[in-house]
């Protein structure tokens, strides 16, 4: 049975100010810093003008940096855009990519995530790469295939397969307290593990999609899970930790 050591990441998404931002990563730092030992890894990933100071905030502590996203290229003529490498001189390790929010409300489409998969890793940054039905494909069935042609469409051909990490968010349960049942859970992460092929294995799979505190030990039950992806209830110090205590040792 390979060894996955189990990883706890917070998308901040929009959220949080320079204050609330450093109230938010400072307690869970110190936190961090008091367990004798992590019985996971753990990543924050604020707003991209708060990386900086959130790294401040977090310095010295087991905590890792990432963040919610980033352009294929490593510099150029992309207003607003940030690349990996901008990302790795401000203290990143991880950077999500592929969020359902950024595939409905961007047209991000899973060639496009192979691009910035392949970009983030040529910089020294592990992806996130997130993958998940909508509600009406989950109905017409069709969540398997979707899922499937997801990880396969998202990650380029050539891969570092010892530097990646998949997360499945059913876009149905994100923000909606919903979620599916763990067996359920358990089977998408086995079909994406078999998607992967040799090293599915090895390969880090998060759940995301209404992760708290209160369902956090149910969702680790599953040996199949290896961590959370988590939106809302990391928008707290206790939400966050919660979810942290939950994952045994
Ligand atoms: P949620 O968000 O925990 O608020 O459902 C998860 C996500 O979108 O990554």
């Amino acid at each position: 049975m390979p060894t996955r050591r189990r990883l706890i990441v917070a998308n901040w998404k929009m959220n949080a100010h320079l204050q609330s931002a450093i109230s938010l990563a400072k307690p869970i730092a110190e936190w961090a810093l008091k367990q004798a030992g992590l019985p996971c890894d753990l990543v924050l990933c604020p707003p991209s003008h708060l990386l900086i100071p959130v790294g401040e905030a977090i310095k010295g502590s087991a905590v890792r940096l990432g963040a919610q996203d980033c352009h294929w290229a490593t510099h150029g003529p992309f207003t607003g855009d940030i690349s990996a490498p901008q990302l790795v001189n401000v203290g990143c390790q991880y950077v999500i990519l592929g969020h359902s929010e950024r595939r409905q409300s961007y047209g991000e489409a899973s060639p496009m995530i192979a691009r910035k998969v392949e970009a983030a890793q040529q910089a020294g940054l592990t992806p996130i790469v997130c993958v998940g039905e909508t509600e009406q494909q989950k109905e017409q069935g069709m969540a398997q295939r979707v899922i499937e042609e997801q990880v396969r469409q998202s990650l380029p051909d050539r891969y570092d397969t010892k530097n990646i990490v998949i997360a499945y968010e059913p876009v149905w349960a994100i923000g909606t307290g919903e979620q599916p049942g763990i067996d359920d859970i358990a089977q998408t992460m086995k079909l994406i593990r078999d998607t992967l092929g040799a090293h599915g294995a090895t390969t880090r799979v998060l759940y995301g999609g209404s992760v708290a505190p209160s369902n956090a030990g149910s969702i680790f039950s599953s040996s199949e899970v290896d961590g959370a992806l988590v939106g809302s209830a990391g928008l707290t110090p206790e939400g966050y930790i919660g979810i942290v205590e939950k994952v045994p040792h």
